[in-house]
């Protein structure tokens, strides 16, 4: 009997602690800005232009809010590919920018891979164009070397909703957390008070989430010029 419970309780505790949160940590995190090149760019169907073009700055300028050490990388630029928007360059002048000549999984250029061991940090954020190639080949090769991956899913790109749905679920499967840009903004500051917190994420929001820029310029306007109007206050 008592052999039984023992049995059982180690079974229930085994349940319990089935499932880590693993959090992203910016302290130890590096950002990856893979392939988001202007020739590619015109193969993404899965986004309208505008909106992906603010997701891939929004994107890179995470490296910047939270002072990450970021990684910009291209493949075979000189040719259709084509280079990094100049925005993205300009937000990070210092960065290893490694011009791949063939290699389609970044993971096989050697200065790529010692770029990242380079950074120290366990865990990647990363994106790039297209989703199903460049984002997942690359995320798969660093979850094999055991680094922890949250693929930004706004900020990657492919031919149709269909070609990154299947491409995510493969992520999924190998043990990479897919998710978007909010997410992956606000589990880096965890908390509106700390910095960066509210004095720099409210900016980047009003820059690259308009939703949530808008919602602070009319508290902003409401608490400093507004009036109740007449059946506001129920
Ligand atoms: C990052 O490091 C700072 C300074 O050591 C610390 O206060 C903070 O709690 C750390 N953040 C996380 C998410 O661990
Ligand atoms: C409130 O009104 C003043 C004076 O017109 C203006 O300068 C200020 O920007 C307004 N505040 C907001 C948050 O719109």
């Amino acid at each position: 009997m008592q052999l039984t419970l023992q049995f059982l309780g180690l079974a229930l505790l085994a349940t319990c602690s089935a499932f880590t949160f693993e959090r992203i940590d910016k302290n130890d995190s590096m950002l990856l800005v893979v392939d988001h090149q202007l020739g590619l760019f015109q193969l993404v169907r899965d986004f309208g232009p505008e909106e992906y073009r603010n997701n891939i700055l929004a994107h890179a300028a995470l490296g910047k809010v939270f002072n990450l050490p970021t990684i910009l990388t291209t493949s075979a630029e000189t040719g259709p590919n084509g280079p990094l928007p100049k925005e993205i360059i300009a937000m990070h002048p210092n960065a290893p920018y490694i011009k791949r000549q063939g290699e389609v999984n970044a993971w096989d250029n050697s200065d790529f891979r010692a770029a990242v061991k380079a950074t120290g940090k366990k865990q990647v954020i990363m994106a790039g164009i297209v989703t199903d190639v460049c984002t997942t080949f690359l995320a798969l090769s660093l979850i094999q070397e055991g680094y922890t991956v949250f693929a930004n899913a706004d900020a990657s790109g492919t031919f149709n909703a269909q070609v990154a749905a299947t491409a995510n679920d493969r992520m999924r499967a190998a043990g990479v957390h897919v998710v978007s840009q909010f997410a992956v903004s606000t589990d880096l500051m965890r908390d509106w008070r700390n910095t960066p917190g509210a004095l720099e994420m409210l900016p980047y929001y009003d820059t690259y989430l308009t939703q949530y820029g808008f919602v602070a310029r009319a508290h902003a306007f409401a608490v400093t010029n507004g009036t109740i109007q007449p059946g506001e206050s129920l």
